[in-house]
């Protein structure tokens, strides 16, 4: 039987019943620490996308179908980070920030590039970039932009959205004219959805940064360039109603977001839903870097089986799982050039670098359906001996889950291969994990992690 006084989950605990919008929309806080976007972006988006969309008359699907292609628009702006950070050598939460504010012309992104490119590295690396993205800039651009548009494409299809909000997230960069990419399609072309979540994006970038009026001028600006002229004309009266900006800023949103939801009453998110939900979202999280692939969905499969060993009941296995799963969804607010850099971190690189781990916490604490992993899997980097991060807890107070997660956790990133070097065997990882036994690791979970390595691990 499991015991513990350390475990926190308790079986008979009832899940609150959340609606799929208030669930999702937990999450899109994630996507918009990934774009570098001001907490809250992807919800104030998709408020300002659906009252387009119903000024539109979009009723039903349809508009279920927006709501949820600009809610999650940026499901994947994970999967181009390292490139980005790569290509313009720097900070890509900045970068992408700072490129969302540019102006439409082709002369705006030659000016980006002249100043915001390697504005921290030596003047070689710094040079030798700005003549790459000189020389190839339209296939850089159109790289980047088609990895994020299909990885959220398929992110939206395994969180069981339509084909429609799949379609509409692989449109967004499309623009009214033609020149937006990867494809350059044009018009009615691109998909409805697309189009109204690319002006909702430009609405709430300029008005977070640059206020109201700064948005409304950039919409008109961009009317019949970027924009369907029409969605334009409809923001103005949309945006020109009394009270739209009032609530904009309102702390309640997200709450009047959920209410908003169209055809609510046909989704019920279940146990097996909420699976998929963290499924999809560790997709998300292992995207951020070339060589997390597969990480997340690993170390929630191998904490289960050693879970499953400890006698942990089936349902507090499956919270666990979900947990372990998303232990690592802080590092979107992790730049991937502190996250992919190829030698030691410095001090100030290394303090960003651990605050993925209470980034977890924050993330997660704002599910209500997760409340309980939240703490679990923040925790997945301290040590039983108090050395640990990010509040160095220590034997006294770790939780059993967590310890679990931690283990699996290691032992994945030492049997996984990297870049830098091949993967190790999983006796070689053993042997080291055993080292720690007592330090970082208990050694319950040690020895059941023994069994489970015995019993076989799938491919
Ligand atoms: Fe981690
Ligand atoms: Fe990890």
């Amino acid at each position: 039987m499991f015991q513990t006084p350390f475990s926190i989950f308790n079986p008979d605990d009832d899940l609150q019943p959340s609606s799929l919008s208030e669930i999702l929309g937990a999450f899109s806080y994630a996507l918009d620490l990934t774009e570098g976007q001001p907490a809250g972006h992807s919800i104030r988006a998709c408020w300002i996308g659906t009252h387009v969309s119903m000024a539109l008359g979009l009723k039903g699907e349809v508009l279920r179908d927006v709501y949820y292609a600009v809610l999650l628009k940026d499901l994947g702006c994970s999967s181009n980070a390292a490139r980005v950070s790569k290509m313009f050598v720097g900070d890509d939460r900045k970068l992408k920030h700072d490129f969302k504010l540019l102006g439409p012309e082709p002369e705006d992104f030659g000016a980006f590039v002249g100043s915001a490119v390697g504005v921290d590295a030596d003047p070689d690396t710094r040079g030798r970039a700005i003549d790459n993205l000189s020389a190839n800039a339209g296939e850089i651009m159109t790289e980047i932009m088609a990895i994020r548009c299909s990885r959220g494409a398929d992110i939206a299809r395994r969180l069981r959205l339509s084909e429609d909000v799949a379609q509409a997230i692989a449109h967004l960069d499309e623009h009214w004219d033609g020149g937006g990419l990867p494809l350059g399609i044009a018009g009615t072309d691109i998909h409805l959805g697309g189009r109204i979540a690319l002006l909702a994006q430009v609405a709430d970038v300029f008005y977070t940064a640059r206020g109201k009026d700064a948005a409304i001028a950039e919409i008109r600006e961009r009317s019949g360039s970027w924009l369907d002229p029409d969605l334009c004309t409809l923001f103005e009266q949309v945006s020109g109603s009394p009270g739209f900006w009032e609530d904009l800023a309102r702390d309640d949103l997200p709450e009047r977001l959920w209410a908003l939801e169209p055809g609510v009453q046909y989704v019920t998110v279940d146990e097996d839903y909420l699976d998929d939900i963290c499924f999809a979202f560790g997709y998300v999280i292992d995207a951020k870097s070339p060589d997390t692939a597969g990480h997340s969905a690993r170390v929630g499969m191998i904490a289960d089986r050693i879970a499953e060993i400890l006698g942990m009941p089936a349902e507090s296995r499956r919270v666990l799982r979900r947990a372990a799963i998303l232990h690592d969804i802080g590092k979107l607010g992790v730049s991937s050039a502190i996250l992919e850099k190829p030698g030691k971190l410095n001090a100030d690189e290394w303090k960003i670098m651990r605050s993925h781990a209470s980034l977890t916490t924050n993330i997660l604490g704002q599910i209500s359906v997760m409340g309980e992993m939240a703490m679990v899997a923040g925790s997945h980097h301290e040590r039983l001996d108090g050395k640990g991060y990010p509040l160095g807890l220590d034997e006294r107070s770790i939780s059993m889950e967590s310890r679990i997660i931690t283990v699996a956790d290691i032992y994945d990133a030492l049997t996984a291969e990297r870049a830098y070097r091949p993967s190790m065997s999983s006796e070689k990882a053993m042997s080291i994990l055993q080292g720690e036994v007592g330090d970082a690791v208990d050694p319950q979970c040690f020895a059941a992690l023994q069994q489970v390595l015995e019993n076989g691990l799938p491919e």
